[in-house]
């Protein structure tokens, strides 16, 4: 089986400002050393993609963008942020299908896997995001959405696409995001394990070398446990990585797992 790095990775989400991005930089690259081995990704705002890039530069600190256009070119799409931008920013991974981005602003599995196509097919590495709620779970329909999730966008792009660290998966139950409510080690591991099946009954390999983060309340207490699942390969962290101490704690969970 391919080795899996770890992945940690903060989603600002529509928080910082100039003078907190520079704080949180500035204490990430101080502690550094806690994690080494494990690769620490930040998905700050858009504006702030070129303030962070130059903070992050000459550091291993990777850079991401939380959204992009489902375009292919760029043109007459008001507010909209085409990902060519974020390449020409720094950013080598970009969220796709954000469950924000799903309830709030509409995002059908269509155009999670356009928008995964496109990130593609202009040098990102997309980190799709998928998840049940409450609902769908107390309703035993967890693994049937996970399924279509990802199938949907499996389907488009095709599982090639998920070839060789192409794509990242994140796993976050919508249940789990923001409410401190976190999905058990059990329920996570069992999560990634259904997804990287649907993966490998398309390609054994590629499942094997595909990255599955868990997202949902990760925090520095609870980070060691989900991240020793064996198909958990690191944390998409919403609220923590906002707090260096906590984002820096969490990076050391996953070190913590190394062999
Ligand atoms: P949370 O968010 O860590 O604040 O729950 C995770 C996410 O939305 O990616």
């Amino acid at each position: 089986m391919t080795q899996r790095q770890y992945l940690v990775a903060g989603n600002w989400k529509m928080n910082g400002s100039l003078e907190a991005n520079r704080t949180l930089v500035s204490g990430i690259l101080a502690g550094l050393g806690q994690c080494a081995g494990v690769e620490v990704l930040v998905c700050p705002p858009a504006p702030y993609l070129a303030q962070v890039r130059e903070l992050v530069e000459g550091s291993r600190i990777r850079l991401g963008g939380q959204n992009l256009a489902d375009q292919q070119k760029a043109g007459a799409f008001t507010g909209e942020v085409h990902g060519a931008m974020l390449r020409e920013l720094g950013c080598q991974y970009v969220l796709v299908g954000h469950s924000e981005r799903r309830s709030l602003y509409g995002e059908t599995d269509a155009v999670v896997a356009a928008k995964f196509k496109v990130a593609q097919a202009l040098g990102l590495v997309p980190v799709l995001c998928l998840g049940e709620t409450l609902d769908e779970r107390d309703s035993n329909r967890t693994e049937a959405v996970l399924a279509r999730q990802l199938g949907a966008v499996v389907e488009a792009a095709g599982i090639a696409a998920f070839a060789a660290g192409r794509a990242v998966i994140a796993y976050e139950p919508v249940w789990a995001i923001g409410t401190g409510r976190t999905a058990s080690a059990e329920q996570a591991q069992s999560a990634h394990a259904y997804l990287r099946g649907q993966l490998a009954e398309r390609d054994a390999t590629i499942a094997g070398s595909t990255r599955i983060l868990y997202g949902g309340s990760v925090k520095p207490d609870n980070a060691q446990e989900l991240f020793a699942g064996a198909d958990v390969d690191g944390g998409l962290i919403g609220g923590a990585s906002l707090k260096c101490g906590d984002f820096l704690a969490i990076c050391a969970g996953a070190q913590s797992q190394l062999k």
